[in-house]
């Protein structure tokens, strides 16, 4: 026991066997359950892959059709909850109350906190969280407009509710747009799990303590919010932006990111595994530059992301240290043409992120994992004498 390995960052470290998802970051693959992220994406809907997550299989009709209603019928959240919700300032930010809103459901929900749930028990909470998150996540877009909340309406699927308590403005007046339901869908499924990342091992790690499924998620979500993670999304938009308004010279900028004594960063590009273009970039370059033209939009931002992603791609560099466009690089453009604040691209990774956080959570628990504890080298000073206030 007083032998420790040293593995700052975890860069070399497995954690825990995981039969959820496969990433091979040399080749760019990103596999769910054995399914390739690009049959998902073009395929399915973002609660089919959720089904897939949490289950691992792909359900049936039947299965589908039961599993929507039964998240469709927890969408409600408890009115109380929405007092404790208009008490954060009208600017704060969307991050700081969904960890919240989330770490508060545990206290709405005290059955929850029952050690020893069964199988039932602990499904009818992953319902309960799916649910939940949805509506939680279009109030606090409701909030950022100062507008009132819409509640949900359940005849609509998982992803059209969402979109509805998001831009319904008056109930009678809401169209489902088909091409915005599925550029949602596809965007919702890239995000939906990648294996043992940041706020992944934090939801694993919370939970192996027993700590119960919003409070794990909740961390997940804190975890999530950092820039480096997937915080990235907001800071990619707001560099463009800053790109943008600074003349858009993209050469500047990719001389700053090379500067090691300058602190900027290209945002949206590396990544831990990946040493080779991210998948996930790949299909949301092509939704972007689709839902762009559906949309008759035409943002000057996209057209700098592109530009720098061409300099980058060939600027020895990044070349010589592998760095590729990431998930967040594009996601934030189609974010922004769908009529979404640039505060709230976090949130909606989150919401993206919500099954594989759960099936993670429930591995984990099925696999009966002991609690998390790293180890350490201690680097401080030892043997010291107290010495009295008076005498420092
Ligand atoms: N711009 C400029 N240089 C970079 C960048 C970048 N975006 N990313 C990595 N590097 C350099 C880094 O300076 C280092 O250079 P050197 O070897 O000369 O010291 C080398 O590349 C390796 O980088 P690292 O920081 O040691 O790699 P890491 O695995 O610890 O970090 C990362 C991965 C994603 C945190 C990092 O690439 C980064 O900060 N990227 C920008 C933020 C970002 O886009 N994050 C989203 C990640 S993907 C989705 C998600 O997790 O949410």
């Amino acid at each position: 026991s007083g032998y420790v390995t040293l593995d700052i960052g975890y860069k070399n470290t497995g954690a825990t066997k995981s039969a959820i998802t496969f990433l091979d970051g040399e080749k760019g693959i990103l596999k769910y359950r054995g399914y390739s992220i690009e049959q998902l994406a073009e395929n399915a809907s973002f609660i089919e892959v959720a089904y897939l997550l949490i289950y691992g299989e792909l359900p049936t009709e039947a299965q589908l059709t039961d599993f929507q209603y039964q998240v469709s019928r927890h969408t409600l959240v408890h009115e109380d909850m929405k007092k404790f919700f208009d008490g954060f300032p009208s600017k704060s930010h969307p991050m700081g109350q969904l960890s919240s809103l989330i770490g508060a459901l545990a206290a709405f929900n005290p059955e929850s906190l029952k050690q020893g749930l069964s199988t039932e028990e602990v499904n009818l909470e992953i319902m309960k969280l799916l649910a939940k998150m949805s509506t939680v996540v279009s109030w606090i877009y409701k909030k950022s407009l100062g507008h009132p909340v819409v509640y949900p309406q359940n005849k609509y699927d998982y992803v059209t509710n969402f979109l509805y308590m998001t831009f319904a403005e008056r109930t009678e007046d809401y169209k489902v747009d088909r091409v915005v339901v599925d550029v949602m869908n596809k965007l919702l499924i890239l995000h939906a799990d990648h294996e043992q990342n940041c706020s992944t091992s934090t939801v694993r790690i919370v939970g192996s303590s027993d700590a119960n499924l919003y409070a794990s998620i909740s961390a997940g979500i804190s975890a999530l919010w950092g820039p480096l993670h997937g915080g990235a999304n907001q800071a990619v938009i707001e560099m463009l932006e800053k790109i943008k308004n600074d003349g858009g010279d993209t050469d500047k900028w990719i001389a700053k990111a090379k500067d090691k004594n300058d602190p900027f960063r290209l945002m949206g590009f590396g990544h831990r595994v990946y040493k080779n273009f991210d998948p996930r970039a790949k299909i949301i370059k092509k939704a972007c530059d689709d839902i762009l033209e559906k949309l008759g939009i035409n943002d000057e931002v996209l057209e700098i992301a592109k530009k720098l992603e061409e300099v980058a791609l060939k600027d020895p560099y990044f070349v010589e240290r592998k760095l590729y466009p990431n998930v967040d690089f594009y996601s934030g453009i189609i974010y922004r043409a769908l009529g979404f604040p640039t505060e709230m691209f976090t949130v909606l990774f989150a919401l993206g992120r919500l099954p594989g956080w759960i099936a993670q959570w429930k591995e984990m628990k099925e696999n009966k994992e002991p609690i998390g504890r790293p180890r350490q080298i201690y680097t401080g000073t030892t043997d010291r004498e107290y010495r009295d206030i008076k005498d420092r």
